[in-house]
């Protein structure tokens, strides 16, 4: 599909962005597994969490949807059952990651695939170590992509030091040893994500946490439960730097998610100038939500670097366009992660970007922009890629004359109601 964007004087009203996709994904795979019924609220039922679904279907589990309210009963965890067909995770790589590490315990064989994208992301950082657990894994490259075959049932637990700072392979890893014989840990160099480990506890698992390392006892059973999903700060992220340089603006996201592991975007946009104030803070089981109201203000330029990473490496994209809008340079260092998210994002910004008139360059592990430069309209695509697909409908907003966007359709990923929003907020 392709759009076509004008810009935007102002952005002004109060909108509710979908639920958090971290946070919907475990609900529904946490509930499969868990003993008795899990109800879910606020259920993100963007493309890569209905994928989800549809996995957790073919495995034997009921789960009815109505919109954003789900209803999971559970299997426990040793209840599923095999599919017939091969396990399609579309985009997603919560998905088969965190899914691979539930199939871990599984003593029958599932074959796991996905789209193009999917099938060129590196999947050893989760199936080295759950082979190493005892499951029994090939694929292609060597078990590194798919198609991908697992086999489960007898693991053990073990002390795992992870050499990337990352949510997906610490929870495979965490869901892995909740059915294996003794201790599984897991130690990363920054703190990543932690939905699972205080979802698993609102499930009734023992989780310890001790700085950067996550432990489980194997032989937990999770009881199913009630998850309300906050909405998700990395879909709000784009409303946060629309709002902050498109002049005259003034936006209230509401009900945002606050958890301190993705609010990085929060602590750079302050520091870059953002006018940022909280209100309504609360607390739902597992994570704390809030209102985020934004105003238009002059930015300047910043580095981000180190641990600052993990909390806000999907919100890159949407940083590196605030920082055109920046007086200043801009040092983003440490992120090699992007090059093997969705897509490589290092490259995807920063080819765009420059398309629109950005003076953005390209580094091994992130990116240098100077600012601030005017922005004009250009034929700029997604690459499928949801988050640089709404990066450049945000450019377009500032942009002078039409931005033509491809591919739009890959934004639905994450964020179904993308464009109606944006269009409530532009009126
Ligand atoms: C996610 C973790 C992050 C993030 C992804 C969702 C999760 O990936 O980029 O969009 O839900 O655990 P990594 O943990 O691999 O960095």
């Amino acid at each position: 599909m392709t759009k076509q964007l004008q810009p935007i004087q102002q952005l002004k009203g109060s909108i509710k962005v979908p639920g958090d996709k971290s946070i919907s994904h475990r609900a529904v795979m946490f509930g499969s597994i868990a003993e008795g019924k899990t109800t879910v609220e606020g259920f993100l039922t963007g493309e890569d969490c209905l994928s989800t679904i549809s996995c957790f279907k073919k495995l034997g589990v009921s789960i009815q949807q109505e919109g954003e309210n789900v209803t999971v009963e559970g299997k426990g965890l040793t209840g599923l059952t095999p599919s017939s067909e091969d396990l399609y995770v579309g985009n997603s790589g919560t998905t088969i990651r965190l899914m691979l590490g539930i199939l871990a315990n599984t003593p029958f064989q599932s074959t796991l695939t996905g789209d193009e994208s999917i099938a060129k992301r590196p999947m050893n950082r989760v199936t080295k170590p759950l082979k190493e657990m005892g499951a029994a894994i090939d694929g292609n490259d060597a078990g590194n992509k798919v198609p991908l075959h697992i086999k489960g049932g007898e693991t053990r637990g073990i002390h795992y030091t992870s050499p990337i700072a990352s949510a997906q392979v610490k929870s495979a890893i965490i869901l892995a040893g909740l059915d294996g014989e003794g201790t599984t840990s897991v130690k990363e160099p920054f703190k990543s994500r932690d939905h699972t480990e205080r979802m698993l506890k609102a499930f009734g698992v023992e989780v310890e946490t001790d700085e950067l390392t996550v432990s489980v006892a194997g032989g937990q059973k999770l009881k199913g439960t009630h998850i309300e999903v906050p909405g998700d700060i990395s879909s709000a992220a784009f409303f946060l730097v629309a709002g902050a340089i498109v002049p005259n603006s003034e936006i209230t996201l509401k009900k945002v998610g606050l958890n301190p592991t993705r609010t990085g975007i929060l602590d750079v946009l302050k520091n870059m100038g953002a006018d940022i104030t909280y209100q309504n803070i609360n607390e739902t089981a597992s994570e704390p939500f809030g209102d985020l109201v934004i105003k238009s203000s002059d930015l300047k330029g910043t580095v981000i670097q180190g641990d600052l990473i993990p909390r806000l490496i999907d919100e890159i994209p949407i940083i590196a366009l605030a920082a055109t809008q920046a007086e200043g340079k801009t040092i983003i260092k440490d992120a090699h992660e992007l090059r093997v998210k969705e897509t490589d994002r290092i490259e995807t910004v920063v080819n765009e970007l420059k398309k629109m008139g950005a003076d953005i360059e390209a580094t091994e592990d992130g990116m240098i922009i100077h600012g601030k430069s005017s922005l004009h309209g250009a034929s700029v695509q997604s690459y499928g890629d949801h988050r640089i697909g709404m990066m450049l409908s945000v450019a377009a907003c500032i942009a002078e004359g039409e931005t033509t966007l491809t591919n739009s359709e890959a934004i639905a990923v994450s964020y179904p109601s993308f464009f109606e929003q944006l269009d409530i907020l532009s009126k």
